[in-house]
């Protein structure tokens, strides 16, 4: 089964930050994928843009390198290669001054969408909008890319946001979550709204809690500065858990378009009950057999970041009153996985009298081995009586779809080309961005006002001691965190 590709109209795509890592490994791999896909019409244009001296000759050739370590060998055709890199131009710019936006302007043609991806250190955001207003660049042909961070807290999110409104419609802006594009993050909108199955349960007379999972065994090597400056409550949850709590928690959109899908989203957001210290969780992870720890890797050997969190957050509408979603996410723990478990509760009564009684769990495995799982209670086979026990309904995509499952795009694929159609539905709007860091913002004021240290956890475990009595308290567990 191959996936159906719908070409996108000609555009021209700046991307500022052009040599930068983001740029090299993500962003030039995910467009070379969407033309090798047939889905780039063949007079696009793709204009990197740095203050490195470069020409065009010479771009090319660094990203003609860069995606030779990144796209598989058999995705490596040198023809289709060579009319990629045709595509390409460069233009040696300086983000906060005058030089090369003359050229830009230029290089750039008329009658066609103009996307402008802020690839770049997040100081950079607002000048890089006011430059292109100042240079007649932010009409409406024109549309802002804009990584994460978005903001390091709510004050700053609003003053950014503030900015970015003087001189550019909420239309024509794109805020990345990159979870977003995962495949089976949009599945999840799909197999909430487009089956009869799960729905009618999804919520808090079924329901029992939500766990969501994302776990990773790399650590911050080589992001120290950015990541000690962060941690993990605003790099991962503020954004990545928070989109995935929204989808999951959402009320059914009436049509899959942009507001709506995010309005709903907002409404999520809101309804989030503060924190208690009580349910939150931070660790920080210990040097162990050989391998840094976080202090290692930083240059405060006193940071009190945290590289882990665990906590326990109420939605607090008609839907969810009464069920707990437990969140975790963590760097260098025992696996990379990323899941959401829906855990309902126990049936009401069980006829066979054997007081084992458990409830169904629905687990969406986001990344690796992509898929679906359900737990369900059979009989074991066999006679001598009705003993029961759980078995997995299982469902991968790789093997229920084939090729179109096996292969899977980069998030970054289905994020581009969203752009160039103008479709913001997987993007995140000014206000939802705003109510996760209103959300989150007392969180970390309250560890600094306190003087809060993380725990220490051992690198490739489950992570610390004090996240897994976040559960048993309640009397649940965390699923195992196996890859
Ligand atoms: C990024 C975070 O946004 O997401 C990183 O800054 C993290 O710290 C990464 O490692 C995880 O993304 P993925 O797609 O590998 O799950």
């Amino acid at each position: 089964m191959a996936a159906r590709t719908i070409p996108v109209d000609a555009f021209d795509l700046v991307i500022f930050g052009a040599t930068g890592d983001l740029a090299l490994r993500k962003i030039l791999p995910a467009l070379y994928r969407r033309f090798l896909a047939g889905q780039m019409p063949a007079d696009a244009q793709i204009v990197g843009a740095a203050r490195s001296a470069l020409d065009d000759a010479a771009y090319r050739a660094r990203a003609r390198e860069a995606l030779g370590d990144r796209v598989a060998g058999d995705k490596r055709d040198p023809a289709i290669l060579d009319a990629f890199l045709d595509l390409l131009f460069y233009v040696r710019i300086d983000a906060t001054g005058e030089a090369g936006w003359d050229a830009l302007c230029d290089r750039l043609r008329p009658g066609r969408v103009h996307a402008f991806y802020f690839s770049v250190a997040p100081g950079l955001f607002a000048p890089l909008a006011e430059r292109l207003h100042a240079h007649g660049l932010a009409g409406p042909e024109a549309r802002i890319v804009i990584e994460k961070p978005f903001g390091h807290d709510l004050a700053s999110a609003r003053a950014l946001n503030a900015t970015l409104a003087q001189h550019f419609d909420e239309g024509q802006v794109y805020r990345i979550d990159h979870y977003l594009g995962k495949e089976t993050v949009q599945n999840l909108m799909a197999i909430r709204f487009a089956n009869m199955l799960f729905e009618p349960l999804w919520n808090a007379h079924y329901v029992d809690h939500v766990q969501i999972t994302v776990a990773e065994t790399v650590g911050v090597d080589g992001r120290g500065p950015y990541y000690d400056g962060s941690g993990a409550m605003r790099d991962m949850v503020q954004n990545h858990l928070m989109q995935l709590l929204c989808l999951i928690a959402m009320e059914p959109p009436a049509r899959f378009e942009p507001d709506a899908v995010r309005d709903e989203k907002v409404k999520v957001i809101r309804a989030l009950d503060p924190i208690a210290p009580a349910d939150i969780v931070r660790g920080q992870y210990a040097a162990a057999g050989g391998r840094p720890g976080y202090l290692d890797a930083v240059e405060d050997p006193g940071s009190r970041t945290e590289s882990f969190v665990a906590l326990k957050v109420h939605v607090s509408n008609w839907r969810w009153a009464g069920t707990p979603f437990y969140l975790r996410t963590g760097k260098r723990l025992r696996a990379r996985v990323s899941e959401i478990a829906v855990i309902f509760k126990d049936p009401p009564h069980s006829i066979f009298g054997d007081g084992a009684r458990r409830g169904n769990e629905l687990v969406i495995r986001v990344q690796p081995d992509e898929g679906i799982t359900m737990r369900v209670t059979i009989k074991e086979p066999g006679p001598g009586g009705m003993r029961l026990i759980e078995v997995p309904l299982d469902m991968s995509f790789a093997e229920a779809l084939g090729d179109a499952g096996a292969d899977i795009p980069d998030a970054y694929e289905r994020l581009l080309m969203d752009v160039i159609r103008g479709n913001q539905t997987l993007f995140m709007r000014g206000d939802e961005v705003e109510a996760a860091w209103a959300w989150t913002d007392p969180v970390i004021a309250g560890w600094d006002a306190r003087g809060d240290r993380p725990v220490a956890y051992e690198s490739g475990g489950a992570g610390p001691e004090e996240a897994l009595a976040l559960m048993h308290r309640d009397g649940r567990r965390w699923r195992a965190m196996e890859g």
